[in-house]
């Protein structure tokens, strides 16, 4: 932990309770800081604990039987796993504002994108009319949001998937927290909106010095965005690299992500994929859980009792025992 960081996070475990005796884990090791004012970008497939790793930062894991089971969880000097309650009302929305991955579902269905903003400003505070329809339409502008008027009075299925995006950064940012999680805030989207949505974040960052992590699994959409980029695997962290350095990535998922970029793919090319299916949550191997589908895997990848994350350079860490051949 740096004396910049805002979060760090260390060794996190989450698991997840499926009967009185039966425990999951989702998540056993997600390591890395977010440094004040940077966005970092949180990588990796469908089911690596991405969202898990979101929730436990907002408090929310409890709402699908999880529970954090070990390591360190610390956001602006609050250890956020003793956190009670009452100090979740505190920080959830007020300092850490969310924009959940619910990219389709969008804004509540049944209330005017107004109600929804005034509830996200008011939270726990008595504000009066005026500075709730002033404060609506500040945020309507700053989320560009054109004729915000207008759209105070609409109901989410009233506005474009890129707008519905906008409306819920718009509710994240309300309270002006120091740190935005946002889950998949583009997918689903087109491109072009996608780009745009991406636009206003790094805006947003820059105009309010806003720690952001940016969560994806294209690697490729969210590297020019980034400062850090953070790839989890089967419930863990095995990289984290500045994207300044992705292409000089030491580990072979990374490396594959990102050779998976698709404008890099030429245009009669095919579109590299990650061969092979990630392990399932509860089934993962023993040893390196990339093993099998990596091209540099050797015995002792699958007979190491763990694979650690080691840094290999400054502000770089990765978890690969052969990352000394990456790259040769
Ligand atoms: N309540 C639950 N019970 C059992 N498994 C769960 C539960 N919630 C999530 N999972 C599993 O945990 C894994 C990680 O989920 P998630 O954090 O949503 O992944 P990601 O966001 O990276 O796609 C997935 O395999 C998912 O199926
Ligand atoms: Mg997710």
């Amino acid at each position: 932990m740096t004396s910049n960081s805002l979060v760090s996070i260390n060794e996190l475990k989450i698991d997840v309770r499926i009967t009185k005796s039966l425990r999951l884990k989702i998540v056993d090791s997600a390591t890395f800081d977010v440094e004040r004012g940077q966005i970092l970008g949180l990588i990796g497939e469908s089911g690596s604990g991405k969202t898990m790793l979101c929730r436990s930062l907002v408090g929310t894991l409890g709402r699908r039987g999880a529970y954090i089971a070990g390591g360190d969880l610390v956001f602006d000097g609050i250890d956020l796993i003793t956190a009670k309650p009452s100090d979740w009302r505190d920080i959830r929305g007020k300092r850490i504002g969310y924009v959940p991955q619910s990219a389709l579902a969008g804004p509540n269905p049944v209330m005017t994108i107004g109600a929804q903003l005034a509830e996200a400003i008011e939270q726990s505070e008595n504000h009066d009319k005026d500075y709730i329809r002033k404060r609506s339409l500040e945020l309507l502008e700053i989320v560009q949001i054109r004729r915000p008027e207008i759209v105070l009075k609409q109901y989410p299925y009233d506005l474009s998937g890129g707008m519905k995006q906008r409306v819920m950064i718009a509710c994240a940012i309300a309270q002006q927290p120091s740190l935005i999680v946002a889950d998949e805030p583009t997918t689903g989207l087109d491109v072009t909106v996608q780009a745009e949505i991406m636009d206003l974040l790094k805006r947003i960052r820059s105009e309010f010095s806003t720690s952001i992590i940016l969560v994806s699994h294209d690697l490729p959409l969210i590297n020019d965005v980034c400062d850090d980029i953070v790839v989890m695997h089967a419930g863990a962290t095995v990289e984290k690299v500045s994207s300044a350095q992705v292409s000089h990535s030491l580990h072979p998922y990374t490396r594959a992500l990102y050779s998976s970029r698709i404008d890099l793919v030429e245009p009669k090319g095919q579109l590299v994929t990650i061969k092979g299916q990630p392990p399932t949550v509860g089934q993962w191997p023993s040893g390196c859980r990339f093993a099998d589908r990596c091209d540099f895997v050797v015995d002792s990848c699958r007979s190491a009792s763990t694979v650690p994350l080691v840094s290999v350079a400054q502000d770089h860490m990765t978890a690969c025992l052969r990352f000394d051949q990456i790259g040769k």
